[in-house]
């Protein structure tokens, strides 16, 4: 039997939690549990599973403290972002809580007497729900929280690195109502995954997968559940864009900037990736940027710190590959050094012991080009890279050309760069004067090109992904009227004229 150590990040010796992993024909058996308990749960009036969810966001709230105290601690961002990740659990089922009583259907006018057309919504049936560990809390109640509510049950693949959190969660869910195999989670490593996905896919027990994770291998998944004639929910990388413009307010740009580049360590799928600034304030806006992120603290995340450690020494592991990405032409800012912090490569003003876990210095890479490899690749960590731009049109360009296409930000004033971005830019999510991060939990969320294939998460357009259009034509008039046929003509002049 394999098992897994989640250690808590900032000190490596904590062990949160040791985990059994599950294989491939575990996860196939969950699926099977899960699809066999849908059906009595999709009976279950929508009100009446409005209410569990209910439950569920008052018991979250009860227990907000305690989920947020142990998400930086298995996962280790700052605490006020953990209450944060924790909160918008509780948003969510706040949203879907009422849609229990709305989950509306339409009544359509038929083109022929005494018939009358309908819609409704079907649930699709058991969904494998894959996440990933930077929003252990937040992003799988995206998924989870509508799912239930339309009638679908749920196998839930949390990351391997935040266990402990998912274990927490579930047991909220089950207290809350939920019953047992409507809801089941199981821990595995992404290759028993994907094998105890295409299991479910072949007996038919998975009809839906919605993964959060990288690129590469959201297009795996895409493509093979695409074999099943299904279409998965995908939110994927990005390589968020924030464009300073000539006429912004910097030092609102700056708080935003530092956000969006550095909190939960750059590692949200929302961080900013470039900063694009015009060049007339480029020498006097990256000056500002570098000095601000040379001076914040960073360390301890139950203290009060930019960011702590990053999730796990995997992720650092890629961190430190992406610095090699780094170019002579390239200029380097922002500590007082790079990669892991340690006592021998010190971050001057460091909270804690910065070996006793998994700290990385924050870093800007300026002068990026759009040939370089830092320019389309997601870092997901403590790293920003800067470029430069003249027109507005070429700062868009930067922006969409890598293909990637989730979040995005300007900061100016003039409302005519605002509709110019509005319209050029190719992200999913745009924000103006504001950062590329912290979307609102009932926004639509989710990217375009390759950070993801058009479905959205939250508020009322995710209800698309986790139920299908029924609708329903029923004659009262007693024979067999024709569409297309049998329709009345009225009669008309064609010739007419006053
Ligand atoms: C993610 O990184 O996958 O918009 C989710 C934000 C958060 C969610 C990020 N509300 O930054």
């Amino acid at each position: 039997m394999s098992t897994f150590k989640s250690l808590n990040p900032t000190n490596l010796s904590d062990v949160v939690v040791e985990t059994k992993l599950a294989t491939p024909d575990e996860i196939a058996d969950a699926a099977r549990r899960a699809k066999a308990a849908q059906k009595s749960w999709a009976k279950m009036p929508a009100p009446a599973r409005g209410r569990v969810i209910a439950n569920a966001g008052r018991l979250f709230e009860n227990n907000k403290e305690a989920l947020s105290k142990l998400v930086t601690r298995e996962m280790g961002k700052v605490y006020r972002e953990a209450l944060g990740d924790v909160q918008e659990v509780i948003d969510t089922c706040d949203f879907f809580l009422g849609e229990g009583r709305r989950l509306y259907g339409q009544t359509v006018p038929s083109e022929m007497p005494n018939k009358n057309l309908f819609t409704f919504r079907m649930p699709v049936g058991t969904a494998l729900i894959i996440t990933a560990g930077n929003f252990p809390a937040a992003v799988p109640s995206w998924y989870i929280i509508p799912a239930l509510l339309t009638g679908n049950s749920v196998v839930w693949k949390p990351s391997e690195y935040t266990p402990a959190v998912a274990e927490a969660m579930t047991a909220i869910f089950h207290a809350a109502g939920v019953p047992k195999d409507v809801l089941i989670t199981v821990v595995a490593e992404g290759k028993e995954t994907f094998e105890g996905m295409v299991k479910g896919l072949d007996e038919g027990t998975i009809n839906k997968v919605g993964f959060t994770g990288s690129t590469e291998v959201g297009r795996l998944i895409g493509a093979k559940v695409g074999e099943y004639i299904q279409s998965a929910c995908l939110e994927l990388g990005g390589k968020n864009p924030m464009i300073i413009m000539p006429d912004a307010d910097l030092e609102l740009a700056l708080d935003g900037a530092l956000f969006a580049g550095f909190g939960t360590a750059g590692q949200r799928c929302t961080s900013l990736g470039t900063l694009w600034i015009h060049d007339s304030v480029y020498d006097k806006f990256l000056k500002m940027y570098a000095d601000k992120v040379a001076s914040s603290k960073v360390g301890d995340p139950m203290e009060d710190v930019l960011f702590g450690p990053m999730i796990s020494e995997k992720y650092l592991a890629t961190h430190e590959e992406n610095l090699k990405l780094i170019q002579p032409h390239h200029t380097v800012l922002g500590s007082t050094g790079i990669g892991r912090i340690t006592k021998d490569n010190p971050r001057e003003g460091f909270v804690g012991d910065p070996d006793a876990g998994v700290f990385a210095h924050p870093t800007i890479v300026a002068g990026i080009k759009k040939e370089d490899a830092l320019y389309n690749t997601e870092t997901f960590g403590p790293l920003v890279t800067v470029g430069r731009f003249s027109t507005i049109e070429e700062a868009i360009d930067l922006g969409n050309d890598h293909g990637f296409g989730l979040s995005a930000a300007i900061y100016t004033s003039d409302p005519k760069s605002v509709w110019t971005f509005r319209e050029g830019i190719s992200a999913g999510m745009l924000s103006i004067n504001n950062s590329t991060s912290g979307a609102e939990a009932h926004l639509p969320f989710g990217g375009n090109g390759k950070s993801g294939n058009g479905s959205r998460q939250s508020g009322i357009w995710v209800l698309d992904v986790f139920t299908r259009w029924q609708s329903l034509n029923w004659d009262w008039s007693g024979k067999l009227q024709k569409a297309q046929m049998d329709n009345e003509e009225v009669p008309h002049n064609p010739d007419f004229k006053i």
